[in-house]
């Protein structure tokens, strides 16, 4: 896709489409009543007729209006012009290109007002990544039914702005856009196809691209590490797991490494404790913590981050079968600790608790890992807000920061003795389940937080988050944003 900056008369742009803004008093927004007079009035009737509440979400395509050279103009609902703010802006924007889905609109120009100069970057940012996400379609399996194809994208300035500041902005949004488009594929193809090895070569075309060191351990070389509890996942799966190491070298020699683990269950049955069958299919997006990180990666290639950067994902199918673990079974980690595998199902913190263990090697400045862990995840926050867990406070609110900035939302919840309490066994030093199903993704956290007690340390419970169910079924490309500002933040560019 083709970004561009542009100035001149709106009016006479030929573009397929141009976006302008009303607020839900049916009032057009600075750029709308400017294309106005151009339209001799015909965009604020057209906003008048009612078939628009101007309400965020909401928008109207018009064809063919005189005065206007643009082929199309769009006019997309802000909402009340008093709470009017980045985050409506946001929503607006991605809801006008989702309304460009079924259309064949392949250029758009985008007027944006320079006197809110403060954010026009982080809003030019927004607008990117919308444009790209709106973009995405999956085809690996099956021919698209949308239309729009998003060629170029030229945002319109009414008066002096940093241009410098706004090519930075678009490539960030690139960087951003290309990587949860690479999650979104990752997650949302089969799992006969995106499998531990399919994970594995997309790290390595990675690596290729943009220099990273690539190391694949097999089965083997896990054993040798004392990875049980990972290898006690994989054990009935004909595939083989991998574990995936990426390393991205771009900070000062010698400085510890931000350190990335993605949960990679490329399908999640259960095991032997094994999941009821309806929606089970869905649980080919158990890998999207893993996807979000090989996208993160992509974007930290993508904008050559000044940062140490190390990925983890340890990637396996969680099968029944002869060879599978029982519920009961007591294998020895890679730490030391035996678990008791009471539900075979509670997989998740048993492939990250080995890479969480293996992080140690790095002397991570900070972990942070992202998983389809929970269940109860859902309960509690809904598709909203990803769960967020850390062992250090400004590392949590660093976390939370991030997401509200990137419009990616995660809240800080608690974990702590009376909860830890709870990881109980008889016959091993901690089970894989305790206390019952009530705060189910607290205890969970619990679980992975024995094996982090090395470094500073974050959980992001990405269950109710990585993926839409229902007729818009589909990866998110949740938490690569929040991950982005993150880390682009810490590496101070
Ligand atoms: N991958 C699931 C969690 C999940 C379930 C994510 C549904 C999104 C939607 C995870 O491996 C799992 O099965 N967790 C169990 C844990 C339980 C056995 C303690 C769960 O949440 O039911
Ligand atoms: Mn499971
Ligand atoms: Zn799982």
């Amino acid at each position: 896709m083709q970004f561009s900056i542009i100035t001149g008369d709106l009016s006479k742009q030929k573009t397929d489409c141009v976006i302008v803004g009303m607020w839900d008093s049916k009032k057009l927004a600075p750029a709308a009543t400017t294309l106005d007079k151009a339209a001799k009035g015909a965009i604020a009737a057209a906003a008048a007729t009612g078939d628009i509440s101007g309400k965020v979400g909401t928008s109207l395509m018009l064809h063919g209006v005189a005065g206007v050279m643009a082929k199309r103009v769009l006019l997309m609902g802000l909402g009340d012009e008093a709470k009017y703010d980045t985050h409506t802006f946001c929503k607006a924007i991605t809801s006008a290109f989702k309304a460009l889905k079924p259309t064949a609109v392949t250029d758009v120009t985008l007027p944006l007002n320079t006197k809110l100069v403060n954010d026009l970057a982080h809003k030019v940012e927004q607008t990117v990544i919308a444009a790209i996400d709106a973009a995405y379609r999956y085809t690996a399996t099956k021919k698209s039914d949308h239309k729009h194809v998003g060629k170029s994208l030229a945002f319109h300035l009414d008066g002096k702005a940093d241009d410098n500041a706004i090519k930075a902005a678009i490539k960030t949004g690139e960087a951003i856009g290309e990587a949860m488009q690479l999650t979104k594929e990752l997650g949302n193809l089969p799992p006969n196809i995106a499998t531990p090895a399919y994970l594995a070569d997309t790290a390595k075309k990675l690596a290729k691209d943009y220099k990273f060191k690539c190391t694949i351990l097999e089965k083997k070389d896990m054993e040798k590490l004392g990875m049980n509890t990972l290898l006690s996942v994989s054990k009935g799966s004909y595939l083989p797991p991998k574990f995936i190491v990426l390393e991205h070298n771009g900070g000062k020699k010698g400085a510890k490494p931000v350190v990335l683990v993605g949960k990679g269950i490329t399908f999640d049955t259960g095991g032997i404790s094994i999941k009821p069958s309806a929606e089970m299919d869905e649980m080919k997006y158990d890998m999207g913590g893993a996807g979000a990180m090989i996208g993160t990666m992509k974007m930290v290639g993508m904008m050559k981050l000044p940062l140490n950067v190390v990925m983890l994902v340890p990637t396996c199918e969680n099968m029944p079968g002869g060879n599978a673990t029982r519920p009961g079974d007591v294998v020895k980690s890679m730490s030391g600790q035996t678990v008791e595998i009471l539900n075979t199902d509670a997989e998740g913190r048993l492939i990250l608790c080995d890479a969480l263990t293996y992080a140690e090697r790095f002397k991570p400045e900070v972990v942070v890992d992202a998983a389809t862990l929970t269940g109860a995840m859902v309960i509690a926050l809904g598709h909203v807000t990803s769960g967020l867990f850390a062992n250090d406070d400004a590392l949590g609110a660093e976390l939370v920061a991030a997401g509200i900035a990137a419009d990616d939302k995660a809240w800080l919840l608690p974990m702590g003795a009376e909860y830890d309490e709870l990881l109980k066994s008889n016959f091993a030093d901690i089970p894989n389940i305790s206390g019952g199903r009530a705060g189910g993704s607290i205890t969970a956290a619990c679980f992975l937080a024995r094996f982090a007690k090395a470094y500073k340390w974050a959980h992001l419970d990405i269950a109710g988050t990585a993926w839409k169910s229902g007729a818009d079924k589909g990866a998110t490309g949740r938490p690569v944003p929040l991950l982005s500002k993150f880390l682009i933040k810490r590496a101070g560019v």
